[in-house]
């Protein structure tokens, strides 16, 4: 199995840490477009090989696409970040040449590829590189639902007071601060819903944590976070390396499902060897299509400015 990741910065250099902690490839390029910085990250990371016991190999370099060649899986990570007070919208300009471009050099080499979008604003992102791709829907896959469904369970755990690794809780919608829909009349904990056991208060509280989770990090950081999105991405890699048909929050092609067409939105899906194998359409409430089709209307007015 050979991996690559494109931008060895923060999210990208933490995801390719778990995917070598985890042993997911054999081989694991890591590429970035600022010279020599992606050769340092992997000799850094190759250096912790004795110490943590992983047979991983890790080759960093710079805009090199040919070492690319081949690859199984890829991620995008390339891009810029955002800063205190901007939204993820904010850096369409810059990263979507940036995406475009990453993209048409990755499929020269690799065309047969699964690739993981994470740059943001990554609905406009993901769609923008099914476009420019023109891979089969199931070989492109947005991250951003991993994460945020991870934050919900962690704020979820501070009311409850529980392991945030025994509850069972997702987020669709987009990944933005105002498109995010933590669904949270469908979460539960070891099968009782949550929705009985905190107060009304309490789970307002969480869904919009939640929802300026990221915003909360940067505030506190400086720039954007990266362990838990450098671990969510190695969980949808380790998904497809290892087939494990899990259901991760991802953003997907929609044809249709959940009332919506010619979009990347994020919804539940399960990941397997074959990239997004399922798309999981459930029924929501009222309230809950009508937020979809909201986060729907506002990724779609973004996704309008690739083509302005
Ligand atoms: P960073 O600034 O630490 O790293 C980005 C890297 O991309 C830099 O090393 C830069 O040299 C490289 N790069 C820029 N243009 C490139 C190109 N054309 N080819 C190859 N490499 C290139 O940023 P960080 O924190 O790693 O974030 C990366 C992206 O991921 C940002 O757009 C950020 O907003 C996004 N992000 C998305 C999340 C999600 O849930 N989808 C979560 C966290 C970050």
């Amino acid at each position: 199995m050979k991996i690559t990741v494109v931008g060895a910065g923060a999210v990208g250099a933490t995801c390719a840490d778990n995917i070598a902690r985890k042993e997911l490839a054999e081989e694991l390029i890591l590429l970035d477009i600022k010279e020599g910085f992606a050769e340092g990250k992997s000799i850094d990371m190759m250096q912790t090989a004795a110490l943590l016991g992983f047979d991983t190999k890790i080759k960093g370099v710079t805009n090199d696409y040919a070492a690319t060649a081949g690859s199984e899986v890829v991620v995008i990570t390339s891009g810029l970040p955002r800063k205190p007070g901007m939204t993820r919208e904010e850096l369409i300009g810059t990263n979507a040449n940036i995406v475009k471009g990453v993209t048409e050099n990755i499929l020269k080499y690799s065309p047969d590829t699964i690739i993981i979008v994470v740059s943001n604003p990554m609905d406009t992102m993901n769609y923008l590189t099914l476009k420019t791709s023109g891979l089969p829907k199931n070989r492109i896959l947005g991250m951003g639902g991993a994460l945020d469904s991870s934050r919900f369970k962690y704020y979820l755990s501070q009311e409850l007071g529980c392991s945030p690794a025994d509850l069972n809780a997702v987020v669709i919608g987009g990944h933005g601060d105002t498109t995010m829909i933590p669904l949270i009349q469908h979460a539960t904990w070891n099968s009782i819903p949550v929705s009985q056991l905190l107060s009304k208060e309490q789970q307002d509280k969480v869904v919009a944590a939640t929802m300026v989770g990221g915003a909360t990090l940067t505030g506190l950081i400086g720039t954007s976070a990266w362990y838990a999105p450098g671990a969510g991405t190695a969980a949808m890699v380790e998904s497809i390396v290892r087939d494990e048909k899990k259901l991760i929050s991802s953003g997907v092609y929609l044809d249709g499902e959940y009332g919506q067409k010619d979009i990347s939105l994020v919804v539940p899906v399960i990941i397997g060897k074959n990239g997004a194998e399922k798309i999981l359409d459930f029924k929501l409430s009222e309230a809950e299509q009508g937020a979809f089709n909201k986060s729907a209307d506002a990724v779609r007015n973004m996704n309008a400015v690739l083509t302005d």
